[in-house]
């Protein structure tokens, strides 16, 4: 059988001590070799035993050791590899993430969210040395390109981190040191079918036709190396009893029961080094060997914690916010974050991160999306011609957060029109319409006094209440959902009491609608808060059009979802659409129109719902 691995276990590997001259490639990167790092034989990690550090440990549950003390809200994506600039599928990652984040940021919590990118191994530099240019100049371009991207959909990243930064190398350097002086790194060689793209070598059994991934459709090479690996199948009784003492450590359950099945079915030690690539961190104890790309990675989430300007330790790192509150990952790379990642960890004695969710895949006719099959969407074009808000609301709304989702460019134009430009966008603007013709666009009451005796406010307030748990839960559909239940109840409301008749009628009427256009009013106020996280350029226009500063929306907290921000005498600003509506047209493209005006999106950003419509 082409591709078995010679040996499986930990127990039955062979050491060996000479290199075999065929399996190591020539080196074509040679010009680019990979700069040696500084040899600092680190003091020995101090003596943990693998079976205390994480039994014993009463922060491995995720709970704080001193609840007094604030700890930090610490949040990853991935850290994406550099082959290739970002596709829809990695922006996905990114966006869930800075919508976890802003939530938690509006509960008062001190966030910390890390994303980056990651650099090395064999994969990058095949990249690299197809587009013409050595991997530090590649990776430059791309990890840039993410940043810009980053910047386009409104991500407020707080850490990026690149696994080529030299104070990240040395972190890995060290983990490395630690986890080899714990006992848990060996030498062997192993044999086994290799995917490139998933940079990892598979099991026969997982495979397609021709040795192929099921994920990639590309043959698997048939690899032979000499290597050390890290004695996994030690870890697997600590793995099982933190998996049981820790029902919140994989999301959704679903993705937990996998976890532990795999664990079940026996796990086998992995090999943490190629001496075939060159473009990597190299081996503390062996030059002639690189660290495996994963090994490398996962340490970025540790490194990306230093401050700036402390001396690159792995003491610092962890004490800079270790353990992470929760990895944001997609499904396909959850073996590495809820196996080998936390026994890597509880071999160095560090704490394994709190949570490991693994979402769904963004699909395009069923197959996932991604730059090995090609059949991308590219982010920046969607950004482009819908804006970052049309972007973000349709693939955390649509998307049940933990499941698949396949994308639709009609469902994408339906959903944003029908939810953000007629709910939200045109139940405001009728709103603020109303008021500047009847009451000079000042509120008459506080909306304390005008929701006295009214069912609207409670109806509002469990609304908002039920949002809230759902961000908790990291339901992210089910938050903008309720949400936007907010306006729907809002425009039934409205078309229920028709003010635009009672003001005509006068004296209590009169007053009557007075009360209701600030009614609905502060229902907005609270919708821009709540839907914030998701949609935040567009909750920053709403909040402008209730007359108030972008200092003020920047202070918000989840606080301000309360009933009784707006009072009495406030000024509205003159009503203007906060999103337009997008409208496809026979030939050319997609047309923007709000309040029966079209326009055309040649121009860039003229989608945005910006203003650029005019109000009904
Ligand atoms: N470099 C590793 C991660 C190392 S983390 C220490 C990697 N990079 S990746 O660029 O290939 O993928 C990054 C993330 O993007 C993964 O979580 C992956 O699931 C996600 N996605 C890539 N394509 C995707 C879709 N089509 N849909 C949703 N997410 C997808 O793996």
């Amino acid at each position: 059988m082409a591709g078995r691995a010679l040996l499986s276990s930990h127990n039955s590997l062979r050491a060996i001590t000479t290199f075999s001259s065929v399996c190591r490639p020539t080196n074509r990167l040679a010009p680019y070799r990979f700069r040696r790092l500084r040899r600092s034989f680190l003091p020995a990690p101090p003596a943990i035993s693998t079976a205390t550090c994480c039994r014993n440990n009463p922060r491995t549950d995720g709970e704080s050791e001193n609840p007094s003390k604030a700890e930090p809200f610490v949040l990853t994506t991935p850290l994406y590899y550099v082959n290739a600039p970002p596709h829809m599928g990695s922006a996905y990652t990114t966006i869930a993430a800075d919508a976890i984040a802003r939530f938690q940021r509006l509960l008062g919590k001190n966030v910390i969210f890390i994303t980056g990118t990651d650099e090395h191994g064999e994969k990058i530099a095949t990249a690299a040395e197809a587009n013409g240019r050595n991997p530090k100049e590649h990776c430059d371009a791309v990890s840039d390109a993410y940043k810009m991207l980053w910047k386009e959909l409104d991500v407020a990243y707080d850490k990026f981190i690149r696994t080529t930064d030299p104070r990240h190398e040395g972190i890995v350097e060290e983990f490395y040191l630690r986890v080899f002086s714990n006992g848990d790194i060996y030498r062997a060689d192993y044999e086994g079918l290799y995917c490139i793209n998933c940079e990892e070598y598979k099991d026969e059994k997982e495979l397609l036709e021709n040795n192929c991934c099921p994920m990639h459709l590309k043959p698997c090479a048939l690899r032979k190396e000499d290597n050390y690996f890290f004695a996994l199948s030690k870890y697997q009784k600590l793995l099982e009893e933190h998996l049981m003492n820790n029902s919140n450590f994989v999301k959704p359950t679903f993705r937990l029961n996998e976890v532990q099945g795999w664990i079940k079915s026996g796990l086998k030690d992995f090999s943490i080094s190629r001496s075939s690539v060159e473009w990597g961190i190299p081996v503390p104890n062996d030059e002639k060997q690189t660290i495996y790309v994963w090994f490398d990675a996962l340490l970025g989430y540790v490194s990306a914690l230093l401050d700036e300007d402390a001396h690159p330790s792995l003491e610092k790192a962890v004490d800079a916010g270790w353990p992470a509150s929760l990895h944001l990952i997609g499904k396909d790379i959850l073996r590495f974050h809820a196996v080998y990642w936390p026994a890597m960890l509880m071999s160095a004695g560090i704490n394994p991160p709190k949570m490991v969710f693994g979402h769904g895949f963004l699909t395009k006719d069923g197959l996932k999306m991604g730059k090995t099959l090609g059949n991308t969407l590219e982010p920046k074009d969607l950004v482009d011609r819908f804006g970052s808000d049309a972007v973000r609301y349709f693939f955390l709304r649509e998307v049940e957060f933990g499941n698949d989702g396949d994308f639709s460019e009609d469902r994408f134009i339906n959903i944003n029109n029908a939810h953000l430009a007629n709910t939200i966008g045109n139940l405001l603007n009728r709103t603020l319409g109303l008021l500047k013709k009847n009451c000079q666009s000042t509120l008459a009451f506080d909306s304390d006094s005008a929701a006295e005796g009214n069912m609207f406010k409670d109806t509002v307030e469990k609304l908002v209440k039920k949002a809230k748990d759902y961000y908790e839960n990291l339901s992210l559909s089910s938050a903008c959902e309720s949400v936007l239940e907010i306006g729907n109840t809002g425009n039934l409301y409205i078309d229920e009491r028709a003010p635009w008749s009672l003001f005509k009628q006068g004296g209590l009427s009169y007053e009557t609608a007075a009360k209701d256009l600030v009614l609905i009013l502060e229902a907005m106020r609270i919708i821009a808060v709540a839907l914030s996280p998701v949609a935040p350029s567009l909750c920053l226009r709403i909040y402008s059009q209730l007359g108030f500063s972008k200092d003020q929306f920047e202070a918000t907290t989840w606080a301000d979802t309360k009933w009784g921000g707006l009072k009495v005498g406030s000024v509205m600003a003159e009503p203007k659409p906060v999103f337009a509506r997008i409208e496809t047209e026979k030939e050319g493209g997609v047309v923007a129109k709000a309040g029966g005006v079209q326009q055309t999106s040649k121009a860039r950003g003229i989608n945005r719902g910006q203003g650029l419509a005019q109000a009904a």
